[in-house]
C-alpha cells in the first residue's frame, strides 16, 4: 500500500500530458517565423514520445502488476490498454510532418480531448488500485524507468515541462523528492531556462498551473 502523496509523480506525468496538447494546439495554428516552428515540432515530438513511454511502461509493467496483485482488475486493465492503441492513429497524424504544422493544430485538439478522457478513466479506474497494491519499491524502479526514458541530456527540459503543469502541491512534493543538487540545478538553471522556452514557444499570455514558479 501506497499514500497518494507516493503516487505525485505519476499523477504529475498526467497533469503534463492533460495540458501540453491544448497548448500546441492553440499555438501551432499561427507560429511566427521559421524558428518558431521548429521549437513547436520539438515540443510536440518530445511530448509524444514521452506519451509513447508512459504507455508502454503501463501496458508492459504496470497494467500486469496490478492484475498479478487483484486478478478481477484485469478487465479494466484491458480496457485501458485498448485505449492506448485507439490513441496511436491520432498520435501517428500529430507528428506526421508531411502535413504543415498549422493544419494539424486540429488533430492536436482532438488528442487534447481524448487524451483528458483516457486520463479521466485510468485515474479513476486504476489509481485505487495503484494505492491499494503498489509498493515503494515498485515505485523506486517505475522512478528509474522514467529517469531512463527522460535520459540524462532531457531532464533539465522535462523537468521545466513537468514544473509548468503542475499546480502548487505537485511543484512542492516534486522539488522535495529532488536531491539536494538537483533542487538547486532545478531553481538556478533548468526552470530559468525553461521559461524562457516556454515563452518562445507560447508567448507570455499562456498561465502557468502554480504560482510557487510563476514570480
Ligand atoms: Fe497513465
Ligand atoms: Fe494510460
Amino acid at each position: 500500500m501506497i499514500t497518494q502523496e507516493q503516487l505525485s509523480g505519476f499523477m504529475l506525468m498526467h497533469a503534463a500530458f492533460r495540458t501540453e496538447f491544448g497548448r500546441l494546439a492553440e499555438a501551432c495554428p499561427r507560429p511566427r517565423d521559421a524558428e518558431h516552428m521548429d521549437l513547436l515540432e520539438e515540443q510536440l515530438a518530445l511530448v509524444l514520445e514521452m506519451l509513447h513511454a508512459h504507455h508502454r511502461h503501463e501496458d508492459e509493467t504496470l497494467w500486469r502488476r496490478l492484475t498479478g496483485r487483484e486478478p478481477a482488475a484485469h478487465e479494466a486493465m484491458a480496457e485501458l490498454e485498448a485505449e492506448h492503441l485507439a490513441l496511436d492513429p491520432l498520435m501517428r497524424a500529430a507528428s506526421d510532418r508531411t502535413t504543415p504544422l498549422p493544419e494539424r493544430a486540429v488533430v492536436l485538439a482532438r488528442l487534447h480531448e481524448v487524451v483528458n478522457d483516457h486520463l479521466d478513466h485510468e485515474e479513476q479506474a486504476a489509481v485505487p488500485l495503484m494505492l491499494r497494491h503498489l509498493t515503494p519499491e515498485d515505485l523506486e524502479s517505475d522512478k528509474r524507468t522514467a529517469m531512463n526514458d527522460f535520459g540524462r541530456r532531457r531532464v533539465p527540459v522535462i523537468f521545466g515541462w513537468l514544473a509548468s503543469c503542475a499546480n502548487d502541491e505537485q511543484v512542492a512534493a516534486t522539488l522535495a523528492d529532488l536531491p539536494p543538487v538537483a533542487r538547486l540545478m532545478f531553481r538556478l538553471f533548468w526552470w530559468p531556462a525553461y521559461r524562457r522556452r516556454f515563452a518562445a514557444l507560447y508567448g507570455a499570455g499562456v498561465p502557468l498551473a502554480n504560482s510557487v514558479l510563476a514570480g
